[in-house]
């Protein structure tokens, strides 16, 4: 083994779930509030990764508000008010749904995959609602 071969290894590795393959088509979604919401997101690989979903409101940390381990019923929550999130997934698509948009659901949501120390981003889409807030 040579070093050359060690880096050609880890490059692999490093590569293996490129970023392109997270794809989040919509840069924003504009929803009413109150009303149900989906945020696209496709992930492919042939390998068995983990997705989750992160959440960053602008001046604050993103938070990962669940993650999934590719079981059949396997969505762990970690953030938010779990009975307002669903997940729809099937072997492309790995979409959050918000069941009744809040006003504090305003952020840019990020489709990710982790596998080992790896965490891949998709590009973000910001959520934006429209009327008027109630009160
Ligand atoms: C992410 O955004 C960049 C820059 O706009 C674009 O070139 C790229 O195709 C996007 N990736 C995906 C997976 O949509
Ligand atoms: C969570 O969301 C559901 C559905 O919108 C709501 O009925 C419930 O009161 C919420 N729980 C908390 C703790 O905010
Ligand atoms: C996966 O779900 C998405 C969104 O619900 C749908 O558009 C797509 O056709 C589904 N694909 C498969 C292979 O079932």
């Amino acid at each position: 083994m040579n070093r050359l071969f060690l880096l050609n290894v880890l490059f692999c590795i490093a590569y293996e779930i490129p970023a392109q393959r997270i794809v989040q088509p919509r840069l924003s979604v504009t929803a009413q509030l109150g009303e149900p919401v989906t945020l696209e997101c496709s992930v492919v690989s042939t390998r068995q990764i983990i997705q989750a979903w992160f959440k960053q409101v602008i001046g604050q940390p993103p938070m990962r508000i669940l993650k999934d381990d590719g079981q059949a019923e396997h969505t762990f929550y970690e953030f938010g008010n779990k009975s307002r999130f669903q997940i729809e997934k099937n072997e492309s698509s790995f979409n959050l749904r918000i069941l009744k948009m809040e006003s504090s659901d305003m952020a840019v949501y990020y489709c990710a995959a982790l596998r080992g120390s790896h965490v891949l981003f998709g590009n973000g889409t910001a959520l934006l609602f429209k009327g008027k807030l109630k009160g």
